[in-house]
């Protein structure tokens, strides 16, 4: 069972986990982070972003691989995963952008892409520690309901919810792609420590489900409760259904 922290607000959560992240650092200066983006980790992006200022971390060494992107987006596209990483991540922890790396991108062919990122995560050493936002869905990284729970990165397409969820990053929900490339669930549950973070109620019975349905691809959030080290943090509106 996953330990649940609940917590009064993002602001809160934010410096629980980014202190947890700088510890990994610390302890392990080459460390694997798994990247999340949505809005859902940006407090700890900020918190550990001050962490690592404030205590002169050496971060010159760590690496990162992102959960998910968009295929189809035009290369720089501020809303591409791999914008908002550089944005949000690389550049607020001073990260070496050649160390972080987002599915898809410089594949040979989108065929070939999933296996060539799950070789990438393999030489790197696999993720030490994962960050997970989760959708309305129920959705990790872009898993969906219905994704099998040994699943690995490939290509997939989007539920019509998470398009319309994500519309609010573009000028119309016609802009939002159709097709994504995302770690797979059996990818993500091999990271060492697991983070799944959620607030708000919109999130509460996708994080009644995962924490407390069961374990079941329909629940894509459910895989955590196969995983021996998850730590889930929530605000009470969030936890409103557990
Ligand atoms: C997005 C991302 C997920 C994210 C989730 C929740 O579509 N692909 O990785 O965790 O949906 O998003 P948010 O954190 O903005 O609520």
């Amino acid at each position: 069972m996953a330990e649940v922290l609940i917590v009064k607000d993002q602001q809160e959560a934010g410096g629980i986990v980014g202190r947890a992240i700088a510890d990994l650092i610390a302890a392990k200066p080459d460390a694997v982070l798994g990247l999340a983006t949505g809005s859902t980790p940006l407090r700890v992006y900020e918190a550990l972003a001050g962490i690592v200022a404030a205590e002169g971390l050496d971060v010159s060494h760590v690496r990162g691989f992102a959960l998910d992107e968009y295929v189809g987006l035009p290369v720089g596209h501020p809303e591409s995963y791999r914008a908002v990483i550089t944005r949000e991540v690389v550049e607020p922890l001073g990260l070496d952008p050649a160390r972080v790396l987002v599915p898809g991108e410089n594949a040979t062919s989108i065929q070939t892409a999933g296996e060539d990122y799950e070789a990438a995560i393999a030489a790197a050493g696999g993720v030490d520690l994962q960050i997970l936002g989760i959708g309305r869905t129920g959705h990790i990284g872009f898993n969906e309901p219905g994704s099998s729970l040994a699943s690995r990165t490939r290509v997939k397409t989007l539920t019509e919810p998470t398009r319309i969820d994500n519309a609010r990053f573009f000028d119309s929900p016609d802009d939002v792609p159709v097709h994504c490339i995302t770690q797979g669930i059996g990818t993500i549950l091999e990271a060492r420590h697991v983070f799944l973070l959620a607030f708000g109620d919109a999130k509460a019975d996708a994080v009644a489900a995962a924490l407390e349905g069961p374990v079941t691809a329909s629940s894509p959030g459910s895989a955590v409760q196969l995983h021996r080290h998850a730590t889930v943090v929530v605000d009470e509106a969030a936890a409103a259904h557990l």
